[in-house]
């Protein structure tokens, strides 16, 4: 039988679709089984699948040890580049493996054991790889937080989570200012209902911090006389991570990842997709808070012996925007992964690709997009300044890989600009209409997938089996929803168009509206709101705030919106990037009293819509045509 990286794109889509057992056993081979599975994929208690069912796998074991055993003890394992601090440091497999196991100890002295979550809250410092990976060393469930959020998301995340302990440190370094992650921590812990019992504290030069005696611990001090911790026997199916992300409340979503399933489409994707193997450096641009970085900087280059980029920095202003041609020419990047935004905002700044001059790029093959839509333009420049194949792709939190892309490890497709490719092997991806039925090629629907969803994809929420069948199977039984809008066409080739939901892509995060509807709907003057995303050129899109006040209010209105956009920064972070809010008579609606959000997105956006015909008032429609005029929209971007 031929191997499945020897088979072009359409034989190995195929026999992903007819022969699923055989083709992921088959790429589970390539992992070392403490025991092997006894089904390759239970369905006994569909719709929650279990893959590898009755399998014995340590990632931890397969990210480090295997290595070391295969003679790779002395091979770079991170290349950590700090644009922020000038700080360079290279990690060989057998530092890393002494590093990981020494804090696996550390964690296991101050009581977490098997099966216990871990939240990590953490800068982009070779110390939170470290975390993740004593975590999946000894069993324990680690969830990280992305550093732009404020205090109250890590609250709802800790309880949620419910840590033992919570790995943190004194700071995060943005430009031209320290987050000081320590007195965010502390608000967090004292605002959750959950009480954290231990925190290990990672000192930075650049904040000094107070820890809380009893309950903190410096990170030296709490590896220092450990002993080293050995692989846990985690069972395949046995919790690796919790990941939080948005979804359509302020009540965000824990998407959950096993050990086997997942170890083994990572693996199998780095060689298939990105065409990157053993030896070879990979650097995913992006930070271990989001999905992104939890599989394409931490666990899938590791699974397959590569070494992997870890960068604090930006694309730009760090310090100017050949910050990503040094990283390639330095450490030879073969494969670089990041969002669109990243090359907009290098586009922006250098169009004719002058700071390219005098870095060698010549390691790099390939510049993968995600994280949103990519638009042509931009994938375009990229190609004709890199003069790589530039691969948008599409994938999202739960999925945990791509959904679609050009397999690059298999057969390099032709690239239509606006299009992620085709379905990758593993994802039966189809369009349906509002009536369940498949809509024509070129026919724009619901994107879904029909299960069971390959190994990797959630296998459900954590500890909310039912919040999982509600959010994603319920839509359309036997599939699962994306949540994204699009079509395919007559070639096969998909295009992901919109969100169907609440969420939108600001620079590539994730975040929901919908969250921070809650948000300004807590303050006393407001009666009404509604958030809606803009386009905007740098960003993609970013949030815009809409807020109808309350009968008999007479405060002056930029004194109200600027309190709105100080209530989002507080209490969802910087990360969401709510910079703009408006004072609005009245929302349209509909009969029914639904806002006519996706309608005023299309006035701002400047973009054709259609007048429903169950709206309640159509003069509304055009009073907020009128006060998006007033504040410039539509922009031309
Ligand atoms: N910790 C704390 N704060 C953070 C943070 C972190 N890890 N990351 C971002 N922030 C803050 C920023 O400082 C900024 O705060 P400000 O409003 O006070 O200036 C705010 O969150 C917005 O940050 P960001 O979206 O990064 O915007 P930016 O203007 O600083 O940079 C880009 C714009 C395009 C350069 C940047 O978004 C980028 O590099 N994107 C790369 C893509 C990416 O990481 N995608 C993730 C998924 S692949
Ligand atoms: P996240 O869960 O943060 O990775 O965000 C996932 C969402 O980002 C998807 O559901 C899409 O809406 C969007 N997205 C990611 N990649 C792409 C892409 N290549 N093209 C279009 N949208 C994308």
């Amino acid at each position: 039988m031929t191997g499945l990286m020897e088979m072009d794109y359409q034989t190995a889509f195929r026999r992903s679709m007819d022969e699923p057992e055989s083709f992921w056993a088959e790429a589970a081979e390539a992992l070392v089984w403490e025991r092997k599975w006894d089904s390759v994929l239970n369905d006994s208690e569909a719709p929650f699948y279990h893959w590898f069912s009755g399998g014995q796998i340590n990632t931890c074991y397969n990210a480090i040890d295997r290595h070391l055993v295969a003679g790779r003890r002395n091979k770079p394992a991170i290349y950590y580049d700090s644009a922020m601090t000038g700080t360079k440091r290279t990690i060989t497999y057998g530092e890393l493996l002494e590093e990981v196991a020494l804090f696996g100890g550390a964690l296991n002295k101050l009581g977490v054991q098997k099966g216990d979550r871990v939240v990590i809250y953490m800068p982009m410092v070779p110390e939170a790889l470290v975390a993740m990976l004593a975590c999946a060393r000894i069993g324990a469930v680690h969830s990280v937080v992305f550093g732009g959020f404020a205090a109250k998301e890590l609250a709802t995340r800790i309880d949620d989570a419910q840590p033992k302990v919570i790995v943190s440190a004194t700071c995060g370094l943005e430009p031209a200012k320290v987050v000081h992650y320590k007195p965010l921590l502390d608000q967090a812990i004292e605002i959750a209902r959950h009480k954290v019992q231990r925190c290990v504290i990672l000192p930075r030069p650049e904040a000094a911090v107070e820890l809380v005696e009893g309950r903190d611990i410096w990170w030296a001090d709490a590896i220092t006389d450990v002993e080293p911790a050995p692989c846990a026997p985690t069972a395949a199916t046995d919790p690796l991570y919790v990941l939080y992300t948005s979804g359509t409340t302020g009540k965000p979503k824990g998407v959950l990842r096993d050990h086997g399933g997942h170890a083994v489409a990572l693996h199998w994707s780095m060689g298939a997709i990105y065409n990157c193997h053993e030896g070879d450096v990979f650097w995913a641009a992006s930070d271990i808070g989001w999905v992104v970085g939890h599989s394409y900087i931490c666990y899938a280059p590791l699974l397959a012996g590569c070494a992997t980029v870890l960068y604090e920095g930006k694309p730009v202003g760090t310090p100017d925007p050949g910050a990503f041609w040094r990283i390639i020419s330095e450490y030879n990047v073969r494969t670089l992964f990041t969002a669109p935004t990243a090359f907009r905002a290098i586009k922006r700044e250098d169009a004719a690709g002058k700071y390219l001059d005098g870095y060698d790029i010549s390691s790099l093959k390939y510049l993968f997009l995600a994280g949103e839509r990519c638009d042509p333009d931009t994938l375009e420049w990229a190609a004709s300044e890199l003069h790589v194949p530039v691969i948008d792709h599409w994938w999202q939190t739960e999925t945990g890989w791509p959904i679609a892309s050009n397999c690059e490890g298999l057969e390099h497709l032709p690239i239509k600009p606006g299009s992620p490719t085709k379905a990758v092997p593993g994802w039966d991806v189809r369009i349906l209409g509002e009536d369940g039925e498949e809509v024509a090629d070129g026919d724009t629907g619901n994107i879904v997938v029909k299960l069971p969803l390959p190994p990797g994809a959630l296998p459900t929420l954590w500890h909310d089996d039912q919040g999982y069948i509600s959010s994603y199977l319920e839509r359309y039984p036997g599939y699962f929803l994306t949540g994204d809008a699009g079509y395919r066409d007559e070639d096969g080739y998909l295009y992901i168009m919109a969100r169907i939901d609440d969420i939108i892509n600001v620079a590539g995060h994730r975040l929901s509206t919908g969250g921070m509807e809650e948000v300004l709907s807590a303050h006393p003057d407001v009666a009404e709101c509604a958030v809606i995303g803009v386009a905007e050129r740098l960003k993609g899109e970013v949030p815009l705030g809409m807020a109808v006040l309350k009968s008999g209010v007479t405060r002056p209105h930029e004194e109200i919106t600027r309190e709105l956009v100080k209530l989002i920064r507080e209490k969802i972070g910087p990360v969401a990037y709510f910079k703009q809010a408006i004072v609005v008579e009245r929302l349209p609606k509909t009969r029914s009293g639904k806002i006519l959000r996706g309608v005023m997105r299309k006035i701002a956006d400047g973009k054709p819509y259609k007048v429903p015909g169950t709206i309640d008032d159509p003069d509304a429609l055009d009073e907020i045509g009128g006060s998006l005029k007033a504040i410039g929209y539509p922009k031309s971007i």
